[in-house]
């Protein structure tokens, strides 16, 4: 099987790369498809493992799905059984709690679903989804491993619901379970990421007008009459976040096509401000990324970040934070990173001292990364999706060998990811 990355670092990255579909959209929009009997064809689905994983859980619920070339699905949900749900691959993901709102919607009950899988980030419970729920007037029972919530399908829903936190799942949740009803619901608290505005433009199409998507107050007015749809998933910002960061750390000159620039315009302006040559281009989907310093810490010019703090959208992406990290070891002096989100994902850092970086972690949350250094290779291990990537730009960024081991955590979110730094001339394999 394979799982590891062996990776020869120093080479410059030049070229062009393609921004694929998110994967944080084209989960709860796959989940969407549950809540309506009609054809529904999502494009531009990347092919990771979670988006299989997905489709694997509709499935085995008995969805009729049918790939319509390489990137598209055509899914029919004539007749879903949530009683055959595989617990299995329930518990290896944490958005298969995307599934409880349309499963809800549909049946006015989801009985004894496993909990969502564990997540080495840090402990991320369903709490926010389940307070949301029972707001609405759910009854929730909790189990030792399953848990049951049931929402007579007549119920008036409240006309506003506000979340624990700006958690992104839970706002999907909510928007899915409430596109169904049809009444008038506020979310406040409500995640503002752009894939949350992608669902949102999804559920329209079937029916289900809302306004505010993308802001932390969403409105939404559902019907009991959702059609199919045909929707391209939205282009993903980590993705391409990833990509700018990357050619920044390794250096080289890359344009980064459908790139979605108005997510990202707070990345890219703070590397701009730390003197980052980037250039959006008028059309405002290509991102050209310049950097002569880089590639195991060569001269030219150097920036100078100073602090990275992540917060919801649209603030620093936590997703972006490890790729982040790894550039603060080729700028100059120190930046503080700053993860108030997940209290495990400073993790990726401490795996960057092997290959010589200066990594001073503070507490749970904060770690100062002081730069310029020469990374070296080494092996290091990958413990989640968006670590396994920094590590591979480490990699890339660093002098000699590095091998990453256990890279099946990375291929949950990203497609083919080493085939595409290897047509931007990384020296970058698999075994
Ligand atoms: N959090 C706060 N305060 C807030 C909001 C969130 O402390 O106001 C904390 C939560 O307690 C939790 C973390 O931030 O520890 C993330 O919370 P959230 O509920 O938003 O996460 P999620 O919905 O489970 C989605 C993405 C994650 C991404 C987070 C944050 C999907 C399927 N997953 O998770 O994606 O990190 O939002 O943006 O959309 C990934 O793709 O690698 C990934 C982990």
């Amino acid at each position: 099987m394979v799982n590891s990355f062996v990776i020869t670092g120093g080479k410059q990255l030049r070229g062009t790369v393609d921004v694929r579909g998110s994967k944080n959209a084209a989960l709860p929009i796959l989940a969407a498809t549950i809540l309506t009997k009609e054809i529904c064809r999502i494009s531009n689905l990347p092919l990771v493992l979670d988006v299989h994983r997905m489709l694997k859980m509709l499935e085995d619920m008995g969805s009729s799905i049918r790939w319509d070339g390489s990137h598209t699905v055509v899914i029919e949900n004539k007749d879903i059984r949530p009683a055959r749900l595989g617990k299995d691959t329930v518990k290896k993901m944490r958005a298969s709690i995307l599934l409880l709102g349309p499963l809800l919607a549909r049946f006015g009950r989801v009985e004894k679903m496993t909990y969502p899988g564990g997540c080495s980030i840090g402990a991320r419970p369903i709490d926010t989804h389940l307070a949301a729920f029972r707001d609405l007037g759910a009854k929730v029972t909790l189990g030792g491993k399953y848990f049951s919530v049931e929402i007579p399908p007549h119920r008036r829903m409240p006309p506003e619901v506000i979340l624990n936190e700006f958690s992104v799942t839970a706002t999907e949740n909510l928007l899915l379970f409430l596109a169904s009803k049809g009444s008038t619901t506020r979310i406040k608290i409500a995640a503002c990421e752009p894939h949350v505005r992608d669902l949102a433009k999804c559920l329209a199409k079937m029916g289900a007008r809302s306004r505010g998507a993308g802001t932390s107050t969403i409105t939404i007015r559902g019907t009991d009459r959702l059609g199919g749809i045909s929707h391209r998933t939205t282009p993903d910002y980590i993705e391409a976040g990833t990509f700018i960061l990357a050619s920044l750390a390794v250096g080289g000159h890359v344009h980064i096509k459908d790139a979605p620039v108005v997510d990202l315009d707070f990345v890219i302006k703070k590397l701009v401000s730390a003197g980052a040559d980037i250039r959006v281009h008028p059309n405002k989907k290509l991102v050209e990324v310049r950097a002569s310093f880089g590639g195991a810490g060569k001269g030219g010019r150097k920036l100078k970040i100073d602090k990275i703090q992540c917060l919801p959208h649209p603030g620093i992406p936590t997703d972006l934070q490890p790729a982040f990290g790894v550039l603060a070891t080729q700028v100059s002096g120190p930046t503080l990173i700053h993860e108030p989100l997940y209290e495990k994902r400073l993790e990726s850092l401490t795996e960057l001292t092997k290959m010589g970086a200066r990594v001073v972690v503070q507490d749970p949350h904060r770690a100062i990364v002081h730069g310029p250094t020469k990374l070296h290779g080494a092996r290091l291990t990958c413990y989640d999706l968006r670590s396994g990537a920094a590590l591979a730009i480490a990699g890339l960024a660093g002098k000699g060998k590095t091998i990453i081991t256990n890279i099946e955590h990375l291929e949950r979110g990203y497609e083919d990811l080493e085939g595409r730094l290897r047509a931007l001339g990384a020296d970058i394999k698999k075994i």
